[in-house]
């Protein structure tokens, strides 16, 4: 069942003060829930009044849309191809209350974008990024020329880990390439599908300390989220899954995450 996308929802009044926080979401290993993490993210800081944009940065496999069931009328293909500025290829999602920018699912174009045209879509989304508070990039799998640059332009940089040993690996290759990509970068650590938050902090503290060892950095642990049906259940369902479920394991763990993101916001 899909929904067509709401576009009366326009984007809050620009602030002059700053920018909004850009956050990018990145993990290595695929299917690790990046894309489900950053809608509900999104959706938790929208609950507790932050203006919001969710940018679909996956560009081979966007899919941020059909999570949710819509149907967007215009997408990142379409600034890609001119056809569009960014400002009018974002839609609000007034399910959420925050906006979004859509990829294009299995667009060739869009995974093998020229670096001219990358920067030229972050020199966009710059500007965009004025009337929010935060701005949320779910980006692809892997480590690609791509993910590497949006990895590297966001404020902050969080990545998803797993509790198996292919996750952890791969998130340490992230970690890596942001070390080097961006030295002194802001990097946190998530760690999803944790089957109890005492073996998601084990896992984390794992990651940690080859990073310090041997990247000399100490990203820190943002929060566990536990393995939960409901999250099955809501994806399936093309649902939010603090609407839908709002008191479950994995939401309460997503909406601590959301808090401690709120607590470090300077006042405006
Ligand atoms: N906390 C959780 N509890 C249970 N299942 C989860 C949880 N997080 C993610 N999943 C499952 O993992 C699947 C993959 O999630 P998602 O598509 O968000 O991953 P991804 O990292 O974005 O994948 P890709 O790398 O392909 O973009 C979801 O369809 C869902 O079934
Ligand atoms: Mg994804």
């Amino acid at each position: 069942m899909t929904q067509p996308a709401v576009r009366a929802f326009s984007p809050p009044a620009a602030r002059s003060d700053r920018a909004g926080r850009t956050i990018a979401v990145a993990s290595g290993k695929g299917g690790v829930g990046k894309t489900w993490f950053a809608i509900t993210l999104a959706h938790a800081l929208a609950r507790s009044g932050q203006r919001v944009l969710l940018f679909d940065a996956d560009l081979g496999l966007a899919n941020v849309d059909i999570q949710l069931g819509l149907v967007p009328v215009l997408d990142l293909g379409s600034v890609v191809s001119g056809a569009a500025t960014l400002s009018d290829a974002i839609a609000g999602f007034a399910p959420g209350g925050f906006d979004i920018m859509a990829g294009r699912s299995g667009s060739g174009g869009l995974a093998a974008l020229d670096p001219v045209a990358l920067e030229g879509i972050l020199s966009m989304l710059a500007s965009a990024t004025a009337p929010y508070d935060v701005v949320l990039l779910d980006l692809g799998a892997g480590v690609d020329r791509s993910v590497r640059r949006l990895a590297a332009w966001a404020d902050t940089l969080l990545v998803v880990a797993t509790e198996e040993p292919t996750s952890l690996t791969d998130a340490y290759a992230t970690m890596k390439l942001h070390a080097a990509d961006r030295p002194g970068g802001d990097a946190r650590l998530v760690v999803n599908l944790c089957s109890t938050p005492a073996a998601g902090a084990r896992t984390a503290a794992t990651l940690t300390r080859a990073c310090t060892a041997f990247l000399g950095r100490t990203p820190p642990l943002l929060g566990t989220i536990r393995r939960d049906p409901h999250v099955q259940d809501a994806i399936r369902r093309q649902s939010l899954l603090l609407t839908r479920h709002p008191n479950c394991p994995a939401s309460l763990d997503v909406e601590q995450i959301a808090a401690g993101i709120t607590d470090e916001r300077p006042a405006a």
